[in-house]
Order: C-alpha cells, then sequence, then structure tokens
C-alpha cells in the first residue's frame, strides 16, 4: 500500500537512517541493471525552486560511473532497525563485480514516475529525476580538515548529484 507524503516531511526516518546505517542510493548501470549502494551522506532542500535530494558518491564508486549516464536515481529508506546486513552488503561491495540485489535478496520493485527501481523492503522512497552532476575539487574546501580526514585529491573527491524529487511515499515494505 502507497501513500504519498509531502517530500519536506518524513525528514527524522530519513536523518535516522542517515546516521545510523544508511539508505539505499539506486542507480541504473550502463547495461540498465539497478545498481544499490548504501550512502549516509545527502540532502534535501529547495534548489532552482525545485524539491531536490542530493546524494554524495565518491568518485571511485561503480554508482559514480552509473550515476554520470544515468537520468534518474532513487532513494529507499528503511524501517529503523532493520535491513542491517543488507545495508552493509551494498556499502562494501562493488556492483562492478556483483548484482547487489540478488546478493543481499532485495527486490529491485518498479517505481512510479522513474525508470530505476525502489528496494521493495524500504519503508519510505524518493523517485528522483537528475538535474545536475558536479564533482567537488580539492581547491573548493575551506576547511583543509575536511580534505585531510577524506584523504581527498583531485580524482578521488564525492560527486555531488542533484535531483528533482518527482515522487516520494511510504510503502509498508517487507520489512515491516
Ligand atoms: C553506512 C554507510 C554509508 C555510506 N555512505 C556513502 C555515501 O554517502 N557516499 C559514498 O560515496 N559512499 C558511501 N558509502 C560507501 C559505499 O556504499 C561503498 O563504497 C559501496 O560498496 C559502493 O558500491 P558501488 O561500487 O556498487 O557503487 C557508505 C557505506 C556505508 C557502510
Amino acid at each position: 500500500m502507497r501513500h504519498d507524503f509531502a517530500w519536506r516531511n518524513q525528514t527524522d526516518l530519513l536523518w535516522g537512517a542517515l546516521s545510523s546505517g544508511g539508505a539505499f542510493l539506486v542507480v541504473l548501470d550502463p547495461h540498465g541493471k539497478p545498481n544499490p549502494m548504501t550512502i549516509g551522506w545527502g540532502q534535501i532542500g529547495i534548489v532552482w525552486s525545485r524539491p531536490v535530494f542530493s546524494v554524495l558518491v565518491r568518485q571511485s564508486r561503480y554508482t559514480h560511473e552509473c550515476l554520470r549516464a544515468a537520468s534518474s536515481f532513487t532513494v529507499s529508506v528503511p524501517a529503523p532497525g532493520t535491513l542491517k546486513d543488507e545495508l552493509a552488503l551494498c556499502g562494501t561491495k562493488s556492483g562492478r563485480s556483483l548484482d547487489k540485489f540478488h546478493a543481499a535478496g532485495l527486490t529491485a520493485a518498479p517505481a512510479q514516475h522513474v525508470e530505476t527501481p525502489i528496494v521493495g523492503e524500504c519503508l519510505a522512497h524518493y523517485e528522483c529525476r537528475v538535474l545536475a552532476r558536479t564533482q567537488q575539487a580539492v581547491a573548493h574546501f575551506a576547511d583543509a580538515d575536511i580534505v585531510e580526514r577524506f584523504s581527498y585529491k583531485e580524482g578521488s573527491t564525492h560527486g555531488v548529484f542533484f535531483g528533482e524529487i518527482l515522487a516520494s511515499y511510504t510503502t509498508r515494505g517487507q520489512a515491516d
């Protein structure tokens, strides 16, 4: 059962997940295969007068390669305290060498507005259309501690991908 919510609501659920265990960022790879990656960083707000979900993906990730070409992504948020093993797998293994949906036993369920699927076992979902792809440069950082702590060098910074939120909703999720 799907229940739409305003994109600015449910932030406690989202922030709770991002700060403990993570959420799933899903993107289609160049072969059309969906790849789920665990994220702990993300921002929701208004950019270009639109509701936007921005995700930060390091250049070394397969997801980064996929997002450079993809036109959409989804973010699926587990119910609190659930899917810990699945989050750990999707946050340590790469879709370059593994079908992570299959390996984690997760369901790639159809989204409503984008071709990228959602994670069927999760509670809340955001469907996003890619608006902009940017790459952080070492010279952009005003705080040298960040550069050191995250071992940033040219070629190993995070990309910031801005997605217009086309839909935000909860589903029961098999984990409930
Ligand atoms: C809890 C958690 C949060 C993470 N958050 C991020 C993130 O926000 N951005 C990122 O680039 N990598 C993040 N990672 C690391 C990626 O999930 C990990 O490198 C993953 O294996 C990359 O998969 P891929 O190569 O299929 O894209 C996180 C990992 C964990 C365990």
